[in-house]
């Protein structure tokens, strides 16, 4: 059920231009959707997967905003490791600047303001996990794939390639921010050359997987949220989704504590002193009867 070597990366640096000016003096992935950090859902996601040593990708100014909220994870069982990248220039520079972090193992990477939700992700996520080397990602519909990596295939069903932000959209099917890559992926991300606009994207380093006929893409079916938080409506659109669900149920949604005792990586008297630092909220509230 835990995974064993897989390490994680959260890569949470970038502009945030597109939330100006909300973005001017705090990080995106720290804003609050409803009730908590964004970053909290994507370590959510780690967590589930059983990675417990997390590496957080950070620009220079705001690495101590994300030190102060995480910490060094201890509070969840975790290893937290900060890395800074100096300047945005692409999601697959990530995996150079962990390689060291990494030491060779695979990894998970996720990207800070992706939103997962929906009954059965840890088995998603655990057979993701389970495969140990090439890479796995994965595809979701959805009505406006022009802006995100889209998956082409091929007549056979098979993967084709996957094109980053097309004029014209292959297929319905957005890759979403989360990557599952053997020990080879900070090699890769070497060999990738800068985008016309500069970057080393992604979709160059998984065409090296698909090149290789390692490249797995896992269908997430219409039962699971991938949420947007890019544009002001969907960051609102995110915290109201968050909200309903968690008001209607009675259940946190990416809460890393419960994850933590659920998974025996805290006592219940660390998740109680957690649930009195939080005392004056409903988190905290929530916390207590976990135990209580
Ligand atoms: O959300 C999924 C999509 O994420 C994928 O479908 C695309 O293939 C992938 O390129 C990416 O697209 P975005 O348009 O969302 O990329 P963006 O440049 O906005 O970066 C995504 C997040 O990563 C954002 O929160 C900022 C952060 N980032 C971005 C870059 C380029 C970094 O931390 N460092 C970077 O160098």
């Amino acid at each position: 059920m835990t995974s064993t070597d897989r390490k994680g990366i959260i890569l949470a640096g970038g502009t945030g231009s597109r939330l100006h000016p909300i973005t001017m003096g705090v990080s995106k992935q720290l804003l609050p959707v409803y009730d908590k950090p964004m970053i909290y859902y994507p370590l959510s996601v780690l967590m589930l997967t059983g990675i417990r040593e997390i590496c957080i990708i950070t620009t220079p100014q705001d690495q101590d905003q994300f030190v102060r909220t995480l910490g060094d994870g201890s509070q969840w069982g975790l290893r937290l490791t900060y890395v800074i990248q100096p300047s945005p220039d692409g999601l697959a520079q990530a995996y150079i600047l962990a390689e060291e972090f990494l030491a060779g193992n695979p990894s998970a990477m996720v990207l800070g303001d992706n939103i997962f939700f929906g009954h059965g992700l840890p088995e998603q996520l655990q057979a993701a996990d389970k495969r140990k080397t090439g890479g796995t990602v994965f595809g979701y519909r959805v009505a406006d794939p022009e802006r995100y990596g889209v998956v082409d295939f091929a007549s056979d069903g098979s993967v084709h390639q996957i094109v980053e932000k097309p004029d014209k959209a292959p297929s319905s099917y957005a890759v979403t921010g989360l990557y599952f890559l053997d020990g080879s992926a900070p090699l890769r991300a070497r060999m990738v050359a800068p985008s016309a606009r500069g970057e080393l994207e992604i979709v160059t380093l998984l065409e090296s997987y698909l090149h290789d006929g390692m490249l797995s893409v896992q269908q997430m079916g219409r039962g699971y949220a991938w949420l947007d938080t890019g544009t002001h409506a969907s960051l609102l659109d995110a915290g109201n989704f968050v909200r309903t669900l968690s008001e209607r149920q009675g259940q946190q949604v990416g809460c890393p504590e419960e994850i933590a005792w659920e998974k025996g990586w805290i006592s219940s008297d660390q998740l109680l002193e957690r649930a009195q630092l939080f005392a004056k909220t409903s988190y905290g509230s929530y916390l207590k009867r976990l135990v209580v």
